[in-house]
């Protein structure tokens, strides 16, 4: 079995320093690392979707690297918008794939038990939305028919809209070129994206799109076409990707907080439950 955790949107600051002033995204990434260090079963990787950091400040790299030096697992990353994928190459270049493209977008492939994760860059310099772009594009089409392993597909931001129109605006610009390219690949599984720091699931050219929310804030759930920009502090989740022959990939929501429990089912007494009865 396959086991691969899936987090998004850290928006690390430089230390001391929250983000929009109310949100403390470094403890809060803290804890997230914390709670994926206590699951009973070890992901055999983790994939972090993009803005992992806020500005893409130095000081803001150092804190990813100490922050995930202490997770025990090969950790995959790419920029999102608030990144920046020169940066990243410099700041993140020994992270596994990072360094494969020694300029430009960063993009790569890596086998992770019995999936593959393909790991695109839809950062443009300076602008909130996303693009591919061709050479990604090609690439991708070529590393899909080249090896038919079931296929993650992380990129920040998300090809299928969300209905949240302010984020919608800010979305993937080459989304139909993307659909073209996966569409006859039947062996993508899923799309691993971030961006709108929502739990969101939708359908993409065939395919299903997991949108992870963020470790820190989250955007809050207003469909209106004039709804504004606020963020909220529901509560923070992953996803675990678990695969194995018999499942396939099966996606679980993981929240970062602890809650009451566990407990034991108990029959209340006298009551005997079907299959208790020897
Ligand atoms: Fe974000
Ligand atoms: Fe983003």
């Amino acid at each position: 079995m396959t086991l691969i955790a899936h987090m998004t949107d850290l928006h690390l600051r430089p230390r001391g320093l929250a983000c929009y002033r109310v949100s403390d995204t470094n403890m809060l990434a803290e804890r997230a690392m914390r709670s994926l260090r206590a699951l009973n079963s070890t992901p055999d990787a983790l994939v972090i979707t993009g803005d992992l950091t806020d500005r893409s400040d130095p000081r803001e790299y150092a804190l990813a690297r100490e922050l995930l030096s202490r997770l025990d697992m090969p950790i995959y990353m790419i920029p999102g918008n608030h990144d920046g994928s020169a940066d990243m190459r410099r700041e993140m270049g020994h992270f596994p794939g990072i360094s494969e493209n020694s300029e430009g977008k960063i993009f790569y492939r890596a086998d992770i038990g019995d999936v593959q994760l393909i790991a695109l860059d839809t950062h443009l310099p300076g602008r909130p939305e996303g693009e591919l772009g061709q050479e990604q594009l090609s690439w991708l089409d070529a590393t899909l028919r080249d090896c038919a392993k079931p296929a993650l597909v992380a990129l920040h931001h998300p090809p299928a809209l969300s209905g949240i129109a302010h984020m919608d605006r800010i979305g993937l610009t080459d989304a139909p070129a993307l659909a073209e390219v996966i569409g006859p690949y039947n062996h993508v599984e899923r799309l691993l994206c971030g961006h709108l720091h929502r739990p969101i699931i939708a359908g993409f050219a065939g395919k299903i799109m997991t949108l992870s929310p963020s470790t820190g804030h989250q955007v809050v759930l207003d469909l209106r076409e004039n709804g504004p920009a606020h963020f909220n502090f529901e509560p923070a989740a992953y996803f675990l990707h678990f695969h194995s022959p018999d499942t396939g990939v099966v996606s679980h929501m993981a929240y970062v907080e602890d809650f009451p429990g566990p407990h034991d089912f108990f029959a209340d007494e006298g009551v005997v439950w079907p299959g208790d009865e020897t």
